[in-house]
């Protein structure tokens, strides 16, 4: 089943992320950090989820609103500044979402997180739930879905490559690049 996630959804929703993303700057910042940012995000967007007798297996936080990170930096600093004190490869990042948060690559809504829990890749899920946020969109009249993601990380590449996404620009932050995609919501699965 495929529903909408609600505010109680938010600590196994933050429980997939961290495992299944344990490298990204969220995860970094740890679990309590990521709370507030899933408690801010759902007040304006969607995150859908996948269940399986009643258990969330995976999920994709759909950006349609970007929110302002600001205000979650600004309630946690205390955590984040030890965060970053005790790993100083977040320093610029932080700075960064910190500026430009709110930007988005091109006007469209962003697949902003997509996780499937490790033990049920490979079957198909993370591309349902791609149909399923394409479904929705093309409902509201909205023509692209975009995502990104490091261009060195093959599996999210394939993935999305193989769900009709295309790399459109290739954005180079602080020595990583990340590939830019858009994906028409109306193109069917190949
Ligand atoms: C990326 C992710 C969401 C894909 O979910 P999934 O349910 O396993 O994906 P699907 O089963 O729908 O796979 C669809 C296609 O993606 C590609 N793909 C998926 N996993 C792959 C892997 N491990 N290696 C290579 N290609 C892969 C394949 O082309 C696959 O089609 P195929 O099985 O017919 O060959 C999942 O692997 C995941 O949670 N990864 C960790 C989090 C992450 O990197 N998220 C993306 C960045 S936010």
């Amino acid at each position: 089943m495929i529903r909408f996630a609600t505010q109680d959804d938010i600590p196994i929703i933050v429980d997939i992320h961290s495992q299944s993303l344990s490298e990204d700057y969220l995860p970094k910042l740890g679990k309590k950090v990521m709370h507030g940012y899933y408690n801010t995000f759902v007040k304006k967007n969607p995150v859908i989820l996948f269940e399986e007798k009643k258990c969330i297996i995976g999920f994709a936080a759909l950006s349609i609103c970007p929110i302002c990170l600001k205000s979650v930096f600004v309630k946690y600093y205390k955590t984040i500044i030890m965060k970053v004190l005790l790993q100083p490869d977040l320093w610029c990042q932080t700075l960064w979402l910190a500026i430009y948060s709110k930007r988005h690559d091109y006007d469209y809504p962003e697949i902003s997180f997509i996780a499937i829990e490790k033990e049920h890749r490979r079957a198909g899920i993370g591309s349902q739930l791609i149909n399923w946020v394409c479904n929705f969109l093309s409902k509201k009249g909205i023509e692209y879905l975009q995502v990104k993601t490091e261009s060195n990380n093959t599996l999210a590449n394939n993935f999305y490559k193989k769900n009709v996404f295309n790399v459109v620009y290739v954005e180079k932050r602080f020595k990583r690049n990340f590939n830019i995609y858009l994906r028409e919501v109306k193109s069917g699965n190949s």
